[in-house]
C-alpha cells in the first residue's frame, strides 16, 4: 500500500514514516521544508533501510501535487503539512489560513480527482480551546481561540462535511495532544528553527547549555504545584497511533475521531524534574508571568482510541525525557551539519 505523506519531513510524520516503512507501506513524502529538512528523510533511509520517494514542493502548487498523483498511484494519505506555531498564527493569520487551509482544499481536491478517498488528518487538542473539564473526551464541545487552532478546527468542519455530502470517504482525524521525545536511536527528533516556543525542546537546550533557564509561565494555576498540567505523549507512541488508524479505516470505513493522548498529565515542574534525571544536570528555572492563552490543565480521555483502535501510548515520561535528551545531545544543532 502507497501511502502519501504531506509534510512528510517533520517532526511527527518523520517518526511515523519509519513505523509505515517498518509495518511495510510504500512512502511517498511531498513536503516544501519551510519547517523541516531533507535530512530527515535520510535518516529514516537509514534507520529502515527502506526508501522513500521525496517530492520538495508545496502543497499549495496545484501543478506540482498533481504531479504527483499522476505519477504515484496513492492509496492514502497522511496530511502534516502545515504550519503550527500558535504566537506566529496571531502575528501572520493570512498565511496561516492561506497555508494550512488553501493547502489542504487542494489535497483534497486532487484526492477527490485521483479517487484517493482514504485520509488520516493531524489535528490538535487545541481544538477542545478552554476545556470544562479533564479528562476530555472526543465528544466536547469544539472551540478554538487563536488563528492556528481555528485552521484545524475549520480543516475537521471540511472534512466531516465533505463525508456528509459522500461517505465513500474514510477518514481519520487525530487529535494530539502535546508530542515530546524521539527516535530511540537519536537519529531522529524535533529541530525546531530559532528559540523554542514549546518547553520540552526549551528544557532540552538549557539541559545543553544554550539557553541560560527555563521561564515556567505561571505557578498561581490550579493544579497540585501550581504550574501547568499537559497530557505529554511519546512521539513514538504517536506515530503507532497513525498505523493503527489507517489499518482501522481498512476494516472499518466511515469517519472517525480520536485523541491521542496517554490521558495522565504532567506538571511543568514534573516535566523540569523528569528532565533533570535523564540529562543528570540542575536545570535552573524561573517562574514568570503567565504567557498569555494557556490554559491550566488539559489531558486526554484516551479510553476511544485503546477501544476501537487497540492502541495506546507505552512510553513512560522517563522514557519520553531519555530519548529527547539523546537526540539534543547527538544532534545540537538539529538535522544542520
Ligand atoms: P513540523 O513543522 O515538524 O511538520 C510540518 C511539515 O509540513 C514540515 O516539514 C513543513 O516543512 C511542512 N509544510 C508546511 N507547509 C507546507 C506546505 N504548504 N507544503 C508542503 N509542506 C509543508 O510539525 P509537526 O510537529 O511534525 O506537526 C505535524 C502536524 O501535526 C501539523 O499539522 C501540526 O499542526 C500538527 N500538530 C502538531 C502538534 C505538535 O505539538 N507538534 C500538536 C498537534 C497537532
Ligand atoms: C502548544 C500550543 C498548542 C499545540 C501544542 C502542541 C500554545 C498556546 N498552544 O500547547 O496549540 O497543540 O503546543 O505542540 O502555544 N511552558 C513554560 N515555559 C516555556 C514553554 C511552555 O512554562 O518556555 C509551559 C506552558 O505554559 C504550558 C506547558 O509548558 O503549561 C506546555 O507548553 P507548550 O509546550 O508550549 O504546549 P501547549 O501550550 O500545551
Amino acid at each position: 500500500m502507497k501511502i502519501l505523506v504531506t509534510g512528510g519531513a517533520g517532526y511527527i510524520a518523520s517518526h511515523t514514516n519509519v513505523e509505515l516503512l517498518n509495518a511495510g507501506y510504500e512512502v511517498v513524502v511531498i513536503d516544501n521544508l519551510i519547517n523541516s529538512d531533507k535530512e530527515s528523510i535520510r535518516r529514516v533511509e537509514k534507520l529502515t533501510g527502506k526508501k522513500i520517494t521525496f517530492y520538495e514542493a508545496d502543497i499549495c502548487n496545484k501543478e506540482a501535487l498533481e504531479a504527483v498523483f499522476e505519477k504515484e498511484t496513492i492509496d492514502a494519505v497522511i496530511h502534516f503539512a502545515g504550519l503550527k506555531a500558535v504566537g506566529e498564527s496571531c502575528q501572520i493569520p493570512l498565511t496561516y489560513f492561506d497555508n494550512n487551509l488553501c493547502g489542504t482544499i487542494y489535497l483534497l481536491e486532487m484526492m477527490k480527482k485521483y479517487d484517493v478517498k482514504t485520509l488520516v488528518f493531524s489535528s490538535s487538542a487545541t481544538v477542545y480551546g478552554l476545556p470544562e473539564s479533564v479528562p476530555i473526551t472526543e465528544d466536547f464541545p469544539l472551540s478554538v481561540s487563536n488563528p492556528y487552532g481555528r485552521t484545524k478546527l475549520m480543516i475537521e468542519d471540511m472534512l466531516r462535511d465533505i463525508y456528509q455530502a459522500d461517505n465513500g470517504w474514510d477518514i481519520a482525524i487525530l487529535r494530539y495532544f502535546n508530542p515530546i521525545g524521539a527516535h530511540e536511536s537519536g537519529e531522529i527528533g524535533e529541530a525546531p528553527n530559532g528559540i523554542p516556543n514549546n518547553l520540552l525542546p526549551y528544557v532540552a537546550k538549557v539541559a545543553a547549555g544554550e539557553l541560560d533557564y527555563v521561564r515556567v509561565f505561571g505557578d498561581d494555576y490550579d493544579t497540585p504545584d501550581g504550574t501547568g498540567v499537559r497530557d505529554y505523549i511519546h512521539v513514538v507512541d504517536l506515530a503507532l497511533g497513525h498505523i493503527k488508524s489507517l489499518e482501522k479505516l481498512k476494516q472499518h470505513p466511515g469517519l472517525v475521531t480520536y485523541n491521542l493522548g496517554t490521558g495522565v498529565g504532567y506538571s511543568v515542574l514534573d516535566i523540569i524534574h523528569n528532565f533533570e534525571k535523564a540529562c543528570h544536570k540542575t536545570i535552573p528555572y524561573q517562574i514568570v508571568e503567565r504567557r498569555p492563552g494557556d490554559i491550566d490543565i488539559c489531558y486526554a480521555d484516551a479510553k476511544k482510541a485503546k477501544e476501537e483502535l487497540g492502541w495506546e501510548a507505552t512510553r513512560s515520561i522517563d522514557v519520553m525525557c531519555e530519548d529527547a535528551w539523546r537526540w539534543q545531545s547527538k544532534n545540537p544543532k538539529g538535522y544542520a551539519k
